[in-house]
């Protein structure tokens, strides 16, 4: 890659404030200074600017706690996005989406097919989440779970009601219709008052990430999320 170009994919500036700033000699390629725009970079060489080492992903992962009054888009009118709740210059965006009071675990990333995989029908993905809600529980609620619930013209997936008192509970569910715990609850007539996701594959929110904060996903948590969607993959052509 080029030398302005890989400035410029960091939003150091504009394709032409980044050739001043090589001109200006701040720029370095392996402790060498650096002049020519056009400098062909290897994979192996280490950028650095003002003395500071430059590193370039192409992918970013992170793990959000989001807050509620966000909305899971890349722009909105009414409210901020969970995007801008990261601070970083690749064009990030949510993979799937949580209700704008929803809070809780959500992958931010700029990688397409990773977030296409995991969010697709396709693949059966593991969503686990912590309810509050108002209205009668009933002892058969778990059972109804399990067999299916019919919601308009859909009929979900078996999912999993974990009891935890008569007004709390855990649903898992491997799909993501939209507003789905929500309309499963309404169909046994109770009301979710709060919602929030506590893990998303193998991942958990973690009880140190306060809400509204992320952490970067490591690189192993990565390799495991795209395994998960190529091990679906395969149970599929089977
Ligand atoms: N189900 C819902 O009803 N809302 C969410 O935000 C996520 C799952």
């Amino acid at each position: 890659m080029r030398l302005d170009k890989f400035l410029a994919n960091l939003k150091l500036g504009s394709r032409k404030d980044v050739k001043k700033l090589i001109k200006s000699g701040l720029i370095k390629v392996n402790n060498e200074l650096i002049k020519k725009d056009d400098y062909k970079l290897k994979p192996s060489d280490i950028v650095s600017y003002n003395n500071q080492v430059l590193e370039y992903k192409e992918y970013v992962y992170y793990l959000l706690n989001k807050p509620a009054g966000f909305v899971s888009a890349t722009v909105d009118n009414l409210y901020p996005t969970v995007v801008s709740l990261i601070d970083d210059y690749h064009d990030l965006f949510p993979v799937g989406r949580l209700d704008v009071d929803t809070t809780g675990l959500l992958l931010i990333t700029n990688d397409g097919e990773f977030s296409h995989r995991l969010t697709s029908p396709k693949y059966h993905v593991d969503k686990k989440y912590y309810v509050e809600f108002s209205g009668t529980y009933h002892n058969d609620i778990p059972e109804i779970f399990k067999n299916r619930i019919q919601i308009d013209d859909y009929l979900t997936l078996p999912a999993k009601y974990e009891y935890i008192s008569d007004s709390s509970c855990y649903v898992t569910i491997c799909e993501g219709k939209f507003h789905q715990v929500k309309l499963m609850m309404k169909s046994v007539g109770l009301t979710v008052t709060k919602l929030e996701r506590v893990s998303f594959a193998f991942l958990e929110l973690d009880n140190t990430l306060e809400c509204g904060s992320y952490r970067e996903l490591t690189k192993d948590e990565v390799m495991k999320l795209k395994n998960i969607s190529k091990e679906l993959e395969g149970d599929l052509n089977d």
